[in-house]
């Protein structure tokens, strides 16, 4: 199996604005939204939800556009990514449940068994010690509380990842820096095993950890039942 091998700090540094929106733009179909679907059925019945290292904010500002009663803390290491948020959600006429929040993931700003859902996608490779990450969500959801947290798996060979960037890159028309991203980020992930042992190693209880489509894995609190699907047709007025 392939060691993991952190992404160079400078890249998180530059993990700005343009890349994030233009990789979310596009996998958004394959990826997003399926996620967002997960999250909304989720999310119904409660009253806020926390996007740990949400980027521009747009899975949280979408789900605050489908979900009219949920306010939502879009939460970023990057005060650019929280600039952005603030910006975004304004544009989309959700400024006033989608709070930006700068925050560190293993610092999570947030009461203990104050958060009803969780959230993070494409997030944990970022960080250095996901256990720790785990715990802090541990510490921060309510009882009762629920979790989705998806990131891409690590391959178990160089070559492995190497042609899962490049064939995605390909299909999708990823430039050249999106490619080395993707292509980093697969270095960066944690397997669905090590997922497994980080979340118990937290403390997390009635977690379910899944592989998601064929590169991803899931981390689920509660185990979470099978996607809801044929909801996002229609955005409701607003
Ligand atoms: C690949 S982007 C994903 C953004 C968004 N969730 C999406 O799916 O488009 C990863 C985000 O995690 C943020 N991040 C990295 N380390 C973090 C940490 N320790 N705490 C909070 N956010 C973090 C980065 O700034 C970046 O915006």
């Amino acid at each position: 199996m392939m060691k993991r091998t952190l992404e160079p700090s400078e890249a998180l540094r530059d993990n700005d604005a343009d890349i994030c929106v233009a990789v979310s733009k596009k996998h958004s179909r394959w990826v997003d939204r399926p996620f967002l679907r997960k999250a909304m059925a989720m999310a119904a019945g409660r009253r806020q939800a926390l996007d740990i290292g949400c980027g521009n904010g747009h899975i949280a500002i979408e789900l605050a556009t489908y979900c009219p009663d949920l306010n939502v803390f879009a939460m970023d290491l990057s005060e650019d990514m929280v600039e952005a948020v603030r910006q975004n959600a304004a544009t989309a006429r959700v400024g006033d449940r989608v709070a930006p929040v700068l925050g560190d993931a293993v610092r999570l700003p947030f009461p203990d068994n104050s958060v009803d859902l969780v959230l993070s996608l494409h997030a944990v490779h970022h960080f250095p010690d996901p256990q720790s990450a785990l715990r802090e969500i541990r510490r921060v959801l309510a009882p009762n509380g629920a979790a989705l947290i998806r990131d891409v798996r690590r391959p178990r060979t160089p070559l492995l990842a190497s042609l899962l960037a490049n064939g995605f890159g390909f299909l999708l028309r990823y430039g050249a820096d999106v490619r080395r991203k993707y292509l980093e980020s697969l270095h960066a992930a944690l397997t669905a095993k090590e997922l497994e042992t980080a979340a118990r190693a937290a403390g997390l209880e009635g977690f379910r950890v899944v592989q998601e489509q064929w590169h991803h894995v899931d981390l689920t609190i509660p185990a979470c039942p099978a996607p809801a699907t044929g909801i996002l047709h229609a955005k409701p007025n607003n």
